[in-house]
C-alpha cells in the first residue's frame, strides 16, 4: 500500500458494521430501477464499484411510500423490489464492499408536508400531513427497512437532506407546524426521531443506522451551522444512530452547491463535518463534496475534519479511484471534472446516469472492468487528430493490441478542451485530456504532434484502419439552427470566432458583443473573460435567456453569479446584419428592429462545423475508415465530450 496513506485505507467501525476502509459512496439516483423495480443494470453498476475497491456504497434514495416523485425511485415500500436490492447487495459483498441503503421520504415533492408549503420542483402547493399521516409515514420507514434488511443491506440511512421529508420537518422555513411535530428544534426533530426509533425496531443491532443530515440550510431563516450540530448532538444521544453523514444547502434552491459543479472549491462541504464532529463523542461523520483526489482526503481524515470521505462523482468518473490510490497509481485515476452534465444533469433531464469522462457508467456490464478483449487481427491503426476522441479511440485500441499511431497537427494534444480550460473557473476540464494523454505515455501509442495529415501521407503510411477525429471548429459566418443562414457582414475584420480570440489570434476590441445561439459555456466564459479585462461585454442570443442549454438549478446559478453586474445579457434577440461598427438586432417575436452602435468586436458563437474533410478525401481509399468525435457530430453544447468519449471508446473496441 501508498506509503502516503495511513487513515484512508484503515478499516472503520460503524455501529455494527466493519468498513474495510474510508471510502464511500454517497447515495445518488441513478434511474437504473425502470418502475422503480432495481435491474441488474443497477447491479452491475455498484458492483463495479465495490470491484474498484470502495469501502461504502449506499446505495441511492428509494421512496418510503407510494406517491408522485420527480423522478422513479426505487419502490423500497414494495417488496418486489426486494430480489433486486438483494442482487445488489450479493454482488457488492461479493468484491468486499459495505452495503447499505437510503431511505426516502419525499414530503412536499410528493403533495404532502411538513406544513402547507409550495413546492419549487413541482410548482405546486403540499397540503399539511395529519398526524395520522405521519405515523404511517413512520410505519412506511419499518416496512421499507425490513425490506431491506431481507434485501440483505448492511445498513440504512435515512435522507434528512436535500429537500426530504425529514430536513423539511427539521426547517423552521417548511414547519410551521404547531402540534408535537413542530415549533422548537426538539419539537421538530420528533418525526425523524420516531423515524429512527421505526426503523432501528425493525433493523435490529446488527444493521447500522445512519443519518444524511444537512447541517447548514445557507438559506435565511434555515437551519443553521449551530442547529446542525445541536440536531446531530441530539441523533447521537438516541444510542440508536450509529453515524451521520454530513451535507448542506437547501434542494432545490441550493442544488448547486449539494452538487457543486467546478466553479467551486474541493471539499467545499468538509467544514460541516468538521463542525458536527467537533461536538459528537462516539458516532463517525462522513463528510462529502467534490472531494476528488485521495490525497485531499487522507488530509481531511488526518487533520480529524471526518472519519470517512465519500467520493461520490470521482468514483463514477472513475469506479477503481480507490484500488488505484491504495496502490499508489494516482496518476492514473480518472479524473471527475465537476462538469454535472452527464451524471446530475442528464438525471434532471429524466435520462439515467451517465458521465462524461467514463464510458461504462450504466452499461459496467459490457464495457467495465475487465470487459476489454484483445483484438483478434492486430491492426495497424492511424489515428488523425489528439483531442479528446482520437486519444480514447486510441487508447482503447493500443490497449487491445493495435499498432496505434496518433497525429495531431496543433503541439500539444488535447484539441478543443484545452481552449475550454481556458475559460474562467473552467481548468478541470482538461483533467479529461491531461489523464488520456498520462494513459498515452504509458502505452505503445507512437504520437507525432505538429503534424498535419494529408491523403497522401495517410497512403504512405498504409495503414490498416484510419480514424478521422479532426474535430469542428465554431462557425466562422455565423451560421445557426435557428436562422440556416449566415449573418450578413460576418467576413469583416471585427468579426471573431471563440477560437481566434482564446489563442490570441484576435484582439478583442473595448465594446464587445458574443453573439451565442448555443446556450452554453463558451460564450458565457468568454463575456467573463472579456469583462474580467475592463471590456464592455454584451452577450445576445434568440433564446428566451443566456445559457439555455445549461443544467438550470446545478451550472447556470454559479455562472450567472460570476457574470452578473459585470455582462449585459439580452435575450430574445437575433444579430441579422454586420455593418462595420453597427449590428443590426430584431426581437425574435415582436420583429422589431434595433441598432447596435459603437460595436468594436463580435464573437460568433452560433455552433461548430464538422472537419470531416480527410474522411472524404478517403473514402474508398483505405481498407477501414472511421470518423469519430465532433468531426462526426459537432456538439457545441452539454454532452459535447461526454459523447464524443463514449463514441469513441466503442470504435476504439470495435476496431
Ligand atoms: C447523479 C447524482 C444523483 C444523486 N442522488 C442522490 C440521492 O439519491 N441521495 C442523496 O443523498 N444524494 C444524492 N446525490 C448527492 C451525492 O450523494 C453527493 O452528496 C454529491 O454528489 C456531492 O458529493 P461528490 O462531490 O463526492 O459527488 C446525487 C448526486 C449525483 C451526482
Ligand atoms: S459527469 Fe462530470 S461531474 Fe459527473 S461524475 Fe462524470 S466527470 Fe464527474
Amino acid at each position: 500500500m501508498a506509503d502516503q496513506f495511513q487513515y484512508l485505507f484503515s478499516p472503520l467501525k460503524i455501529g455494527p458494521v466493519t468498513v474495510r476502509n474510508r471510502i464511500a459512496i454517497a447515495p445518488h439516483s441513478t434511474l437504473f430501477a425502470p418502475r422503480g423495480m432495481p435491474s441488474d443494470r443497477l447491479a452491475f453498476y455498484y458492483a463495479e464499484r465495490a470491484k474498484g475497491g470502495a469501502g461504502l456504497i449506499t446505495v441511492e434514495a428509494c421512496i418510503t411510500g407510494p406517491g408522485p416523485a420527480r423522478w422513479p425511485l426505487i419502490k423500497a415500500y414494495d417488496e418486489r423490489s426486494i430480489p433486486g436490492l438483494r442482487k445488489v447487495a450479493d454482488m457488492v459483498h461479493e468484491h468486499g464492499a459495505t452495503c447499505f441503503c437510503e431511505l426516502i421520504n419525499i414530503g412536499v415533492w410528493g403533495g404532502l408536508g411538513a406544513s402547507m408549503m409550495p413546492d419549487l420542483w413541482t410548482r405546486s402547493t403540499a397540503r399539511e400531513a395529519t398526524v395520522a399521516e405521519i405515523e404511517e409515514w413512520v410505519e412506511q420507514y419499518g416496512r421499507s427497512a425490513r425490506h431491506l434488511v431481507e434485501a440483505g443491506m448492511d445498513g440504512v440511512e435515512i435522507h434528512a437532506s436535500h429537500g426530504a421529508g425529514p430536513q423539511q420537518f427539521n426547517s423552521p422555513l417548511y414547519n410551521k407546524r404547531t402540534d408535537k411535530y413542530g415549533g422548537s428544534l426538539e419539537k421538530r426533530l420528533t418525526f425523524l426521531l420516531e423515524s429512527v426509533h421505526r426503523i432501528r425496531q425493525e433493523i435490529g443491532p446488527t444493521l447500522a443506522l445512519g443519518v444524511r443530515l444537512d447541517v447548514d440550510e445557507m438559506i435565511p431563516g434555515g437551519v443553521t451551522l449551530e442547529d446542525g450540530q445541536e440536531i446531530a448532538r441530539i441523533l447521537e444521544n438516541t444510542g440508536e444512530v450509529d453515524y451521520l453523514s454530513v451535507d448542506t444547502a437547501m434542494e432545490p434552491h441550493q442544488q448547486h452547491f449539494m452538487t457543486a459543479p467546478m466553479y467551486v472549491a474541493h471539499g467545499h462541504m468538509v467544514f460541516a463535518a468538521a463542525a458536527v464532529k467537533d461536538v459528537l463523542d462516539k458516532i463517525p461523520v462522513i463528510a462529502a463534496g467534490r472531494i476528488i483526489d485521495p490525497l485531499h482526503a487522507e488530509k481531511i481524515l488526518a487533520d480529524g475534519q471526518a472519519d470517512m470521505v465519500a467520493m461520490t462523482r470521482a468514483q463514477i468518473a472513475d469506479p477503481e479511484l480507490a484500488n488505484k490510490a491504495r496502490a499508489g497509481r494516482l496518476e492514473d485515476i480518472r479524473p471527475c471534472l465537476g462538469d454535472n452534465e452527464n451524471c446530475i444533469g442528464r438525471l434532471q433531464t429524466g435520462a439515467p446516469v451517465a458521465c462524461t469522462v467514463n464510458p461504462a457508467v450504466g452499461v459496467e456490464r459490457f464495457l467495465g472492468l475487465g470487459t476489454l478483449q484483445p483484438a483478434t487481427a492486430k491492426k495497424k491503426v492511424l489515428v488523425v487528430g489528439g483531442g479528446v476522441a482520437g486519444m480514447e479511440t486510441a487508447r482503447v485500441a493500443a490497449l487491445r493490441g493495435h499498432q496505434v499511431a496518433l497525429y495531431e497537427k496543433a503541439e500539444t494534444l488535447g484539441g478543443q478542451v484545452n481552449l475550454a480550460s481556458r475559460l474562467p473557473g473552467r481548468s478541470e476540464v482538461e483533467g479529461i485530456a491531461r489523464w488520456l494523454e498520462g494513459q498515452l505515455d504509458q502505452l505503445d501509442v507512437d504520437i507525432h504532434l505538429g503534424e498535419e495529415v494529408t491523403a497522401d501521407k495517410v497512403d504512405s503510411l498504409k495503414p490498416d484502419a484510419v480514424v478521422v477525429a479532426t474535430g469542428a471548429a465554431y462557425f466562422r459566418n455565423g451560421l445557426c439552427g435557428q436562422t440556416l443562414s449566415p449573418i450578413e457582414g460576418w467576413e469583416q475584420e471585427n468579426v471573431a470566432t471563440p477560437e481566434e480570440i482564446l489563442t490570441g489570434a484576435k484582439i478583442a476590441g473595448q465594446r464587445v458583443v458574443i453573439v451565442d445561439e448555443t446556450g452554453y459555456l463558451v460564450g458565457l466564459g468568454l463575456s467573463e473573460w472579456l469583462a474580467d479585462q475592463g471590456k464592455e461585454v454584451e452577450i445576445v442570443t434568440s433564446d428566451p435567456f443566456v445559457g439555455s442549454a445549461l443544467v438550470p438549478n446545478l451550472q447556470l446559478p454559479w455562472v450567472y453569479a460570476r457574470i452578473m453586474g459585470k455582462v449585459t445579457l439580452t435575450p430574445h434577440t437575433r444579430i441579422t446584419q454586420i455593418a462595420d461598427q453597427t449590428l443590426t438586432a430584431i426581437n425574435v417575436h415582436s420583429y422589431e428592429e434595433r441598432q447596435i452602435e459603437d460595436v468594436d468586436t463580435v464573437i460568433l458563437v452560433t455552433g461548430k462545423a464538422p472537419d470531416d474533410s480527410l474522411f472524404r478525401a478517403l473514402e474508398g481509399r483505405v481498407p477501414e475508415l472511421h470518423l469519430v468525435g465532433d468531426a462526426n457530430i459537432a456538439i457545441s453544447s452539454v454532452f459535447g465530450i461526454g459523447d464524443a468519449v463514449r463514441n469513441a471508446h466503442q470504435l476504439g473496441r470495435q476496431i
